[in-house]
């Protein structure tokens, strides 16, 4: 297999972002896995959201932690995008580890800090799903290593003095580290290699970027628009 194209938020570019049709989007367009991201609600449901508000991505208003989860569900997290996603719900990741856990690689990205023990405790009641932790947060990410030795782990960074980071990623024993993409280049992934991380870039749309992470040697990427990042790096001569 070559890069590992994870689809960011789901096949956001066509469906809206972090919802089930954005994920079914992205199984249908071939990626090899889904990046979502995870916020707990006022009464500690894992839900997939992005923001910490609800304003851009949904018809409700404010803070998301300041929602039961009986009422986020009555929202609607489609029209925003387009009328004919009009009605979709913001997913309980539950959902998400049932519906795609044996088909797609599961990428969770922690948000709020106070996911870590209902992350968990979710993930392992689906034995079969193949996830991977990813956050900013390190200290969330030192709480999840202390619970799980196994758990595989990314370190996610958008600081152009990247190597604390890197640092942080090798103590945690993380698989990888997931940089903004305009930080990419042949020191941050060599540097990477020396230390047995993979590295695996966000968000990565168009020919040229897509071209130039390819160049670099990077081990995956996050794109909005799996198919055509597959179209570009699977089809082409490099
Ligand atoms: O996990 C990669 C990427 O999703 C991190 O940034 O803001 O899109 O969640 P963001
Ligand atoms: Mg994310």
């Amino acid at each position: 297999m070559g890069l590992f194209i994870w689809a960011h938020r789901g096949a956001s570019a066509r469906a809206p972002e972090n919802t089930l049709a954005a994920f079914f989007a992205a199984l249908e367009d071939g990626a090899d896995g889904i990046e979502l991201d995870i916020q707990l609600t006022r009464d500690g449901v894992p839900v997939v959201l992005h923001d910490v508000t609800l304003d851009r991505t949904t018809d409700g208003r404010g803070r998301l932690c300041r929602w039961l989860l009986r009422d986020l569900r009555r929202l609607d997290a489609g029209s925003w995008f387009d009328n004919r996603f009009a009605g979709e719900p913001v997913p309980l990741l539950e959902e998400v580890l049932s519906l795609f856990g044996g088909r797609l690689r599961l990428n969770l990205e922690l948000k709020d800090g106070a996911a870590a023990r209902p992350v968990l405790d979710l993930v392992r009641r689906f034995p079969r799903a193949e996830v991977v932790l990813s956050s900013f947060n390190r200290r969330l990410l030192r709480q999840l290593r202390q619970h799980d030795a196994g758990l595989p782990l990314a370190v996610l960074t958008d600081q152009r003095f990247w190597r604390p980071a890197l640092a942080a990623a090798r103590r945690l024993g993380a698989e990888s580290l997931n940089p903004r993409v305009s930080l990419v280049g042949p020191a941050l992934v060599a540097a990477c290699r020396r230390r047995g991380l993979a590295v695996v870039p966000w968000t990565v749309d168009g020919d040229g970027p897509l071209r130039r992470m390819r160049r670099f040697g990077v081990d995956g990427l996050f794109s909005n628009d799996p198919a055509a990042a597959r179209r570009v790096l699977r089809y082409d001569q490099p």
